[in-house]
């Protein structure tokens, strides 16, 4: 799989590190809080593990599973919510955890609805990348492991056609390897 690489943006230490920091800063900001963290499959799954093992709190996990790419690295716009339910968050400090924040238009979908539809007492948002780009939608998150630039990447969670998520580090596919640029 390494071979399939181009580039690589952060080694697994380098990620680990970062999470060990990202992991108290949570555990001060929610210390005496119901805290329940919504992740984000499947994106977030391998990021959440890490990081929530760095979180010393008595919290709760639950997931939602959306699809907003379709094969490869372009984003078909909309963003469909795989399940009936959302989760019942009523009340609690939720903390949407995912794997990236590019357009953004994933985040904000999810974020609106959970906090129009189920009352939450807090809605933030932790993502373990940030493209640098100019966004048509006003969304940031709280909590950002790296910022990088607009280029499409793979690896610890990150796909390409479901492919390379269990690379333990970030990087860049080979053009032979990934058709399509974002
Ligand atoms: P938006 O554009 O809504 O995108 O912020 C959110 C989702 O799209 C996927 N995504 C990527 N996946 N490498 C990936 O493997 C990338 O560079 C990339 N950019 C966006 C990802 O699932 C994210 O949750």
């Amino acid at each position: 799989m390494h071979s399939h690489l181009d580039s690589v943006l952060f080694h697994e230490t380098t990620i680990l590190s970062r999470l060990d920091a990202m992991g108290r800063e949570i555990t001060r900001d929610y210390q005496g809080k119901n805290l329940t963290v919504v992740l984000i499959l499947h994106g977030s799954l391998f990021f959440v593990a890490d990081l929530l093992r760095r979180v010393n709190l008595p919290l709760r996990v639950t997931s939602l599973d959306v699809t907003s790419y379709h094969g490869g690295t372009q984003s078909c716009g909309t963003v469909t919510f795989n399940q009936l339910a959302l989760p019942n968050v009523q009340g609690q400090h939720v903390l949407i955890v995912d794997d990236i924040l590019d357009t953004g238009r994933t985040l904000a979908a999810i974020r609106g609805r959970i906090e129009n539809e189920c009352a939450p007492a807090s809605v933030r948002l932790c993502v373990l990348l940030k493209k640098r780009l100019a966004r048509d939608i006003a969304i940031d998150a709280h909590y950002i492991g790296f910022d990088i630039g607009d280029e499409f990447v793979v690896g610890y969670g990150l796909d390409y056609d479901g492919h390379y998520r269990n690379l333990p580090l970030i990087g860049t596919l080979k053009p032979e390897y990934s058709r399509h640029a974002l």
